[in-house]
Order: structure tokens, then C-alpha cells, then sequence
């Protein structure tokens, strides 16, 4: 990967995990830039906060475009901004198979339960439901398949006996705040190669948080 990766953020919603890379960017302790913010809502937080960081940031109207239509436009200006890697951060479409083809190897998910478990929406109620002690998030690559792709990290986080959907789910962000940048650097540093499904890392360990 280039010297400094650039990085292109797809996005539904609030941005809260695009606000702790881009302050991991900051710091340094992230080597990567974000180049452009993409995101499928005019109002998404995601916009509001790649503005307020001085990065360009672009509302992509699905209106009158199918699928694979919609993902073109997203590639268009992912290939404008000569992005290195495409960082999905609460994106609630599903990708199309031309999109996953061009970019493949290089477009990372976030999801919040430790996948192959809880795949889909609100992984939260779905833990709660099934009564599992453990959840958690991960880090994987995209694949054609939803919640899916080899995993590159993953973070356990316990549920408790009183947890309600709002405290698992604040507790499973705060684990993700600290997860995605560390496993974007460990993505960018560690020379990753996909082995089947598994993903390995030739060079550095992650550090764990
Ligand atoms: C995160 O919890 C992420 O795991 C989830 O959306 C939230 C986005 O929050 N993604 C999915 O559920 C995708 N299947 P954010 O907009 O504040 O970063």
C-alpha cells in the first residue's frame, strides 16, 4: 500500500466511528488519510463531521438509480479521490457484486456482534434474544455476502444480566470506537494476506486495548 493509505468512508448514519478514525488519523496513530465521506442520507452525521474535519464529504442520491447504478457513482468518486481502501462505517445497503469485485480485498465492514453470529440488523436485540453471555464486534472484509467476508479483528464485549438494548449497544460502540482504528492500522501495518477465510498478518500484532 502507498505511504500514506487513502481512505474513502461510507456511511448511513450518525459517523460516531468515523469521528474516532479520523481522531486516530490525528494523533498518528493511525498512518492513513481520509480522503473522501460518502454517505446514501443528506443529513447523515457522517457528512456533518468529515466537514467539520475539513474532508471533502459528498450526499450520493439513490433516488431513480438501481443497485448497481448507485454503486458506480460511489465508485466514481472513490476513484476521484484515489482511495487505497473503502471503509464502510454503519452503510445499510448491500453492495452490489461489481462494486464488491472492484474493490475487493480492499473494502472493509464493521459489524456489531462477533460474526459468523447475529448477521444482519440490530445485532444488539438479536444477542439479547438469543441470551448469549458474550457479543461483541467485528472487522471484516466485504465479500458478496451480507456480514460475511474473512475477519481481520474481533472484540468480545459480556452481557450482563440487567443490560437493555441501549446499554449492550453503548457498550458494543464504545468497544468499536477502540476496535476500527486499530484494526485498520493493523490492516495497513501488519501486510495482511487472505489465506481462505482466514486473514493473517505477516508483519506487526495488534495491540490489544
Ligand atoms: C455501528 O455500531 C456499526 O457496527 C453498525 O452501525 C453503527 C454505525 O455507527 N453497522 C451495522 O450494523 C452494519 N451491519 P456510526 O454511524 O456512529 O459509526
Amino acid at each position: 500500500m502507498a505511504l500514506t493509505t487513502r481512505i474513502g468512508v461510507i456511511s448511513s448514519g450518525r459517523g460516531e466511528n468515523l469521528r474516532h478514525i479520523l481522531e486516530s488519523v490525528r494523533s498518528g496513530r493511525l498512518p492513513a488519510e481520509v480522503a473522501v465521506v460518502l454517505a446514501d442520507h443528506p443529513d447523515a452525521g457522517a457528512l456533518r463531521i468529515a466537514r467539520d474535519y475539513g474532508i471533502e464529504a459528498h450526499f450520493v442520491d439513490p433516488s431513480g438509480l438501481d443497485r448497481a447504478g448507485y454503486d458506480g457513482v460511489l465508485a466514481e468518486h472513490l476513484d476521484r479521490a484515489g482511495v487505497d481502501l473503502v471503509v464502510l462505517t454503519g452503510y445499510m445497503r448491500v453492495l452490489s457484486p461489481e462494486f464488491v469485485r472492484r474493490f475487493r480485498g480492499r473494502t472493509i465492514n464493521i459489524h456489531p456482534a462477533l460474526l459468523p453470529a447475529f448477521r444482519g440488523l440490530d445485532a444488539f436485540q438479536q444477542a439479547l434474544d438469543y441470551g448469549v453471555k458474550v457479543t461483541g464486534t467485528t472487522i471484516h472484509l466485504v465479500d458478496e455476502d451480507v456480514d460475511h467476508g474473512p475477519i481481520i479483528h474481533q472484540v468480545p464485549v459480556e452481557v450482563r444480566d440487567d443490560d437493555t438494548h441501549e446499554s449492550l449497544k453503548a457498550r458494543i460502540q464504545e468497544a468499536e470506537f477502540r476496535a476500527y482504528p486499530e484494526a485498520l492500522r493493523l490492516f495497513i501495518e501488519g501486510r495482511p494476506k487472505v489465506v481462505g477465510r482466514r486473514v493473517v498478518f505477516e508483519g506487526r500484532e495488534v495491540e490489544r486495548s
